[in-house]
C-alpha cells in the first residue's frame, strides 16, 4: 500500500485548512487507500529559514524528522490556504530548506481560501516553487472555497457526497503517479 504524507501548511491559531487536511487523512484511512501520516508544520514550528538543511552543521532532530519523511514517503499532498495571492510563508519555509528530497515526488495541491475563489492564486505559484525544485506535481488540482463553511474541526465534509466525488478523482491521479513513480 502506498504511503501518502499530507503537508499541513498554516500555522495560525485559529487556521481552518488545517480542518481540510484532516479531511483528506480521513479520506484516505477510512477508504483504505493508503497509509497516511500529516506532516504539521504547525507541530515542527521550524526557525524562520536561513540555510538549507545540506549546509546546517547542527539541524535540530525536527528537521532531521521532516527530510527523512519527505524523501521516503510515495507521494505528497500539500494543503495550503492563499495568503495575499500566494502561499503561507510557514510553507515556502518547509519547501526551500529541503533540496534533493522533493526532487521526483510525486505532489498534488489543494488550496484553500476563505474567499469564493479557492486559493486559485496561491496555486499558481506553488506550481512553479515545487517545479523549480524538481518535484513531480499532479496536475489535478483541489480548490476549496468558503472553508469555514465547508469543514468542520473534525475534517467532516459538510457536502460530504459531493466532496467525496471529487475527491476520489484527485486522490486516484496521486496514486496513479505514485504507481508510476514506483515502475521507473
Ligand atoms: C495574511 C492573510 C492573507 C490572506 N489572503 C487571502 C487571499 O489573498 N485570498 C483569499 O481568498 N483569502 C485570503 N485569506 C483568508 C484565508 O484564505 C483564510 O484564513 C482561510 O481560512 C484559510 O486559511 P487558514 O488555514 O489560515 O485559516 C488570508 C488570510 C490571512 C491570514
Amino acid at each position: 500500500m502506498a504511503h501518502i504524507s499530507i503537508i499541513s501548511s498554516c500555522i495560525r491559531p485559529d487556521r481552518k485548512s488545517h480542518n481540510v487536511a484532516l479531511y483528506f487523512n480521513n479520506y484516505l484511512t477510512n477508504h483504505d487507500l493508503a497509509k497516511v501520516d500529516i506532516l504539521d508544520l504547525k507541530e515542527y514550528n521550524f526557525p524562520l529559514f536561513d540555510n538549507t538543511l545540506k549546509n546546517q552543521k547542527n539541524p535540530s532532530p525536527q528537521l532531521l524528522d521532516f527530510a527523512k519523511k519527505v524523501k521516503t514517503t510515495d507521494g505528497i499532498i500539500i494543503v495550503t490556504p492563499e495568503y495575499n495571492g500566494g502561499i503561507p510563508a510557514s510553507l515556502k519555509n518547509a519547501i526551500d530548506v529541503l533540496y534533493d528530497e522533493w526532487h521526483g515526488k510525486p505532489i498534488s495541491i489543494v488550496t484553500v481560501s476563505g474567499g469564493i475563489f479557492g486559493g486559485t492564486q496561491a496555486l499558481v505559484s506553488l506550481q512553479f516553487t515545487l517545479w523549480k525544485i524538481g518535484a513531480w506535481t499532479v496536475t489535478n488540482m483541489f480548490h476549496v472555497a468558503k472553508v469555514q463553511e465547508a469543514y468542520d474541526v473534525s475534517g467532516l465534509a459538510m457536502d460530504k457526497s459531493t466532496t467525496d466525488k471529487l475527491t476520489d478523482v484527485f486522490v486516484k491521479e496521486l496514486l496513479d503517479a505514485v504507481e508510476a513513480n514506483k515502475k521507473g
